[in-house]
Formats: structure tokens, sequence, C-alpha cells
């Protein structure tokens, strides 16, 4: 039975993290006449990982109950903008939490997370390997710690069911194209499932990395999990298309949008527009199309040139 005051504080968790919600919309802006961009840099804590780890956060304090947070560490693995969003999260809420990244992280990336007040956890080479480290910890010490799980969390795809795809209609009503990077699938879940039972005749095209290639953000069949959104998202037939690239093409679109554009991205935007550009220029787009720039090129700093 909880006190009063416990009783206070544990749904003042719940209240305080919704009170983020006007800041998790990014702008969409206009770069051509049937071409638009979401500028996923503006969202809260910097990408739109920001809403995938606001709404598993939700999740896991729903499912779990808010009781169970009081003392307890938050914990997750993730290529970067998910750590960096948990940490951000954990500072705002006042919780510890320590984030199991890979040592392919950026310099730009574990500052930030330290500047936030997170532990960091060095798990691999891979996502995976994070992932797996990050499952035993929360196994070995229960009492400890709360694992927010993204890869299996289905509060991430919903983020993007809730916000992101509803905004895109309500910015671009008649977008008839979605060009989106697939890294958890928690953004390509959210967006289709959205598209398929709200604005069917809508397509979504979703950049994969080919074999052998590394793109941050986007996932190989050869490199990553298939999470369950991603399985989902597959076998219901809601993807319009999967568009392989290599790591140079996502270099060379994001070179290209910050030449041609002025738009400073990172590198998955920069795949999802070379995507858009090579079906543009063998006339295969129809109509309005949008691009998701899933974050901003600072966090990628050392590894621009
Ligand atoms: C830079 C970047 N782009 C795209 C994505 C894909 O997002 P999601 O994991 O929701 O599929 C991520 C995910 O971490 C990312 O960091």
């Amino acid at each position: 039975m909880l006190r009063e005051d416990q009783k206070f504080a544990s749904s003042n968790l719940l209240k305080k993290l919704q009170r983020l919600q006007p800041l998790l919309t990014a702008r969409v802006v206009q770069l051509e006449t049937d071409l638009f961009v979401m500028l996923g840099a503006e969202c809260f804590s910097g990408s739109l990982k920001g809403l995938s780890a606001y709404s598993s956060l939700q999740h896991t304090l729903q499912e779990l109950g808010e009781q169970n947070f009081k003392g307890k560490t938050l914990l997750d693995a993730s290529s970067g903008n998910f750590a960096r969003a948990l940490s951000h999260l954990g500072e705002y809420l006042n919780l510890d939490c320590e984030v199991v990244v890979s040592t392919k992280a950026t310099q730009a990336t574990l500052d930030l997370i330290k500047a936030h007040g997170a532990k960091v956890t060095i798990g691999g080479d891979t996502t995976l390997e994070c992932y797996e480290k990050a499952k035993m910890l929360a196994k070995q010490q229960p009492e400890k710690y709360i694992l927010t799980a993204q890869l299996d969390n289905w509060g991430n795809p919903q983020g993007h069911y809730d916000f992101t795809a509803p905004q895109i209609f309500k910015e671009v009503p008649d977008v008839q194209e979605i060009y989106m990077a697939m890294g958890s699938g928690g953004g390509v879940s959210g967006v289709t499932r959205y598209c398929a039972e709200h604005v069917p005749g809508t397509k979504v095209f979703v950049t994969i990395a080919k074999p052998g290639n590394k793109i941050v953000g986007t996932f190989s069949d050869d490199l990553d999990y298939e999470t369950p959104f991603i399985h989902e998202a597959r076998v219901s037939g809601w993807i319009a298309g999967e568009l392989p690239l290599t790591t140079e093409d996502a270099k060379k679109g994001m070179i290209e949008m910050r030449k041609k554009y002025g738009l400073l991205t990172g590198f998955s935007a920069g795949g999802v527009y070379t995507a858009f550009k090579r079906r543009k220029e063998a006339g295969e787009t129809n109509g309005p199309a949008i691009i998701l720039a899933w974050d901003g090129h600072d966090r990628w700093i050392e590894k621009l040139n």
C-alpha cells in the first residue's frame, strides 16, 4: 500500500512526462514543388528518436506502475539517438540512467549523455551486442534496473503512430509518398500502420543498408536484429518498397542536401534523400512526397568529412 506522499510522487512522473508533448513535433518545410522534409533535429532531444524514447518510457511506466520506478535506474541499449533521448528524459524526471552503447558511438554523443548525468557502458561493436548486455544486466539486477527495451517495446512504434504520422498528414494533407529509414522499425511500423488504417493509398518507402554496409539508424538484414515491429510491417505488406543503399549513398545525399537546400542532416536522412532522388530521376515518383530527416548533423561531427 502506498502512502499518500508516495502516490503523489509517482503520479507526478507520468504527468511530468506528458508535459513534454508540445516538444514532440518537428517542423515540416517545403524544398520543391512536390518535396517536403520533416526536420527531426527539432524534435525532443534533437531527433525523431526522442519520440521513441518518450513513448517507450510511457509504455513501461504504464506497464510496471510508477511505484516500481522509485530509486531505480533507467537502462537501455542504443546506437546513439535513443541513448541521448533516454538520458535526457532521466535527467528531466530525476531518475538515474545507464545506457549501453556500441564502440561506434560518437564522442559528441558520449559527451552529451554524460552531460545529462547518465552512465555510459560500452557493450560491443553492434547495437545487438549492446542489447544482449543490457538484457543481461537487467536480469542480474532486477532490483536496480528498469529496462525500457526499445527494440521490443511497442511503445516505440506507438509514438510514431500517435505523433509523427498525424503530423505528416496535417502538414502535407495530399502527401502521396513517405520516405524514411528503417532502424529499429519503430518509426516505420508506426507510420505504415497509421497509413494502412487511415490513408491506405499512401506509399511508404523504406531505406535499408545493403549487405556489408553500415548506415547509422538504417537497418541491415545481415547486422541488425529484426525487431517484432519490422517483422510486422514486412509481413503485413505495409511497406511499398525497401530501397537498399551503400554507406557512400547516404553520405552523398547528406552533402547534397547541405549544398542544395542548406539543410544540416545526419547520414540516415542523406540515404533517404538519395533513395527519393533515384526514384524521382527514374520517373517513378507520384505526387507530393515527404522525407523524414531523423536527426541533424551535429551528433556525427567527427564523421562528416
Ligand atoms: C539517425 C537515425 N535514423 C533513423 C532511425 C530509425 O528509427 P527507428 O528506430 O524508429 O526505425 C534511427 C533510429 O535510431 C536513427 O538513429
